[in-house]
């Protein structure tokens, strides 16, 4: 460490500091600033220039943490004195389109007393800054980081809503879309005016040869409605990286202003409110030839030095890794090694979920012992996001290694699941969608809402609740924080809405991203309605974890039970729980997995599942506890 380069970045940080505040900014400094300039070293370091933008940078940050409005600073105070807020609070998350939820940020504000009642602690907005005009992935082709979408509010709102949901203990996430901007974002424009420093933004190629070669090792996002990863911009004469849409050009972070603006911009998302960050595409941050260009350890320094600049700003704030990708890349992103525990905060336990999904089409569930089996432990002060859909599609390549792993065939046994959630196998109930798939050569995703994949289509339709129950009741179960998709508390089905048609022509992940059904919404205490039996279904969920036999700090381990239709899972001293992912009933020794005596069932989805030598009926689930 450069101590006189520290030295001079601590004036920088605390030049014009107020004397009331002057003792915690030193505090974080010393605390946080060493991690932060040890990873920007690491990364930028043999930059020419590099000592001057560093403290440039800490200029700016003490700027930002000078503008963190009071109420802000109390949250961050507090939480820097319990760094497990997240955890042990058993928080439940909500995600939403704010135009499909409430019609525009005021009318989400209008919704919270909704998400209170579900017991929601944690509200993830999807992106709803300004969008590129046209197509704009759902709003992952972010145009300006300073404005709200115009049809959806102003940042004025977005400052409302996040206090009133502050009001409600209800933490306010956003997508921070750092791996790309739109064609039409200022630095996109101002490249393709021929300015120098903006063409650095981007990776700009101006023929076909470098893009070759990394075409031979880079996977395609969407290989049938935008193939490639490079998209020809005639303006520029040059071939653009562009890994998902042709119009989400990807940020060339080997080029350090590029940090700083995506820093910045986070920070300033953060003094509005934003609490935590949705860091979209983490893992295609950097790019090297010869490899899959994702999860490359230079991910790693910027999320490490992402974190440490939030710690250091506004230590409230928490960093969520939006990593889909093979379970064994997966830890790394809340910290091993050398950024144990001070990455993200939280991630995504995406193989969780479509191993969940696997076992539910398999009616057995190896897949999903094998992949809890490998999860190592979290890291301090972390957690798993654990979720049953999202408003992507359910992306099977996760596995890929786990499936090989175990012996199999990746495409044959995958293939064979998709096609079950897709009602394309005999017996199958599933109404998902295939995604960017060619059936029988490659399977990439399958699209549709929870209770289209369940087959729930009929409040009578008992058994399809259970699987309903049993998907959610298992992330739930397992998870740090878990998530509820929009829609899903009132068991909505797949989006077939006419307004939609095109684009779900387009992207078919618009099946799951239905607008909230106001007719259900009025069902959801009706038991009589599949809304109001979807509705006590989660509500039953989100009261059990409020348990005190639920201990969410715990990690989860799996139980033997000599079932492969059963997974029995064990969390803590007092709470363990079985699953039955099988279509026929399946007996249950209780004693012998030492939840008998003394132990009494916390939650049950089917009336006779709780017997203490029992049958557990097909895709029933109970929880069990001991006082
Ligand atoms: C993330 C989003 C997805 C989007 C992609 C590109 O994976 O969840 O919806 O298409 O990033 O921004």
């Amino acid at each position: 460490m450069d101590t006189s380069l520290l030295a001079r970045a601590r004036q920088c940080f605390l030049a014009e500091a107020d004397p009331a505040v002057q003792a915690e900014a030193t505090g974080r400094f010393d605390r946080h600033a060493p991690r932060l300039l040890h990873w920007l070293t690491a990364l930028y370091g043999r930059q020419p220039m590099f000592d001057a933008w560093l403290l440039s940078l800490c200029t700016t940050l003490g700027t930002l943490a000078r503008a963190r409005p009071p109420a802000l600073r109390e949250l961050d105070r507090e939480r820097e004195r319990d760094p497990d807020w997240f955890i042990h609070e058993k928080r439940v998350g909500y995600c939403a389109y704010v135009d499909r939820f409430g019609g525009d940020l005021n009318g989400v504000a209008d919704r919270v007393d909704y998400l209170e009642n579900l017991g929601v602690g944690y509200l993830h907005l999807l992106p709803f800054l300004r969008a590129r005009s046209g197509d704009s992935d759902g709003g992952f082709a972010v145009a300006s980081f300073e404005e709200v979408e115009p049809a959806l509010g102003s940042m004025g709102d977005l400052e409302r809503l996040a206090a009133r949901l502050r009001e409600a203990r209800i933490s306010l996430c956003a997508d921070l879309v750092l791996n790309h901007v739109a064609d039409q974002h200022p630095w996109a424009l101002a490249a393709t005016q021929g300015d120098q420093h903006y063409r650095s933004y981007f990776y700009l190629f101006s023929d076909r040869r470098v893009p070759n070669r990394y075409e031979q090792t880079v996977a395609q996002i969407f290989p049938q409605t935008a193939p490639g990863n490079f998209t020809h911009n005639d303006v520029l004469r040059s071939w653009v990286w562009t890994t998902f849409y042709p119009y989400q050009w990807d940020l060339n972070y080997a080029y350090p202003p590029v940090f700083a603006s995506i820093a910045s911009a986070l920070l300033q998302l953060a003094n509005r409110g934003v609490e935590i960050f949705r860091l979209d595409s983490a893992p295609f941050l950097w790019k090297r030839l010869g490899t899959s260009c994702t999860n490359l350890p230079e991910v790693h320094q910027i999320l490490s030095a992402l974190r440490a600049m939030v710690d250091l700003v506004a230590p409230g704030v928490l960093l969520k890794a939006e990593a889909i990708v093979a379970s064994t890349d997966l830890l790394p992103y809340l910290g091993v090694g050398e950024t144990l525990g001070s990455e993200c905060h939280l991630a995504y336990h995406s193989g969780l979920m479509a191993a969940s999904w696997t076992a539910l089409s398999e009616g057995r569930t190896t897949l999903l012992r094998q992949l809890l089996d490998s999860t190592p432990p979290l890291p301090a002060h972390t957690g798993w996001m654990t979720y049953v859909r999202c408003h992507d599609d359910i992306v099977w390549g996760v596995l890929r290694s786990d499936v090989e792993a175990a012996g199999d065939d990746f495409t044959q046994r995958i293939g064979a699941a998709a096609a079950f959630l897709e009602g394309r196998r005999p017996g199958s109930f599933g109404h998902g969608v295939a995604f960017q798939s060619a059936d029988g050569h490659a399977v990439h995703g399958t699209n549709g809402m929870a209770s289209a994949l369940v087959g729930l289509d009929s409040a009578g339709n008992a058994v399809a609740l259970r699987r309903f129950a049993l998907m959610y009741g298992l992330a739930f179960a397992v998870g740090t924080v878990p998530l509820l998709y929009m829609g899903d508390e009132l068991a909505q089905p797949n989006n077939e809405a006419d307004e939609d048609a095109a684009l779900i022509a387009l992207d078919s992940r618009w099946v799951q991203r239905p607008r909230l059904d106001l007719a259900r919404l009025q069902q959801q205490l009706d038991p009589s309605t599949i809304a109001g039996k979807a509705n006590a279904a989660i509500k039953a969920l989100i009261a059990a974890r409020h348990d005190p036999a639920f201990d969410p700090q715990a990690s989860v381990e799996t139980l033997a039970c000599d079932n492969e239709a059963l997974l029995a899972i064990r969390r803590g001293e007092r709470f363990m729980a079985v699953f039955n992912f099988s279509d026929k009933p399946q007996s249950v020794d209780w004693s012998r997995l030492h939840a008998g005596d003394g132990w009494t069932t916390l939650l049950q989805t089917a009336d006779d599942a709780g017997d203490d030598t029992g049958m557990l009926p097909a895709w029933a689930m109970v929880w069990r506890k001991k006082p």
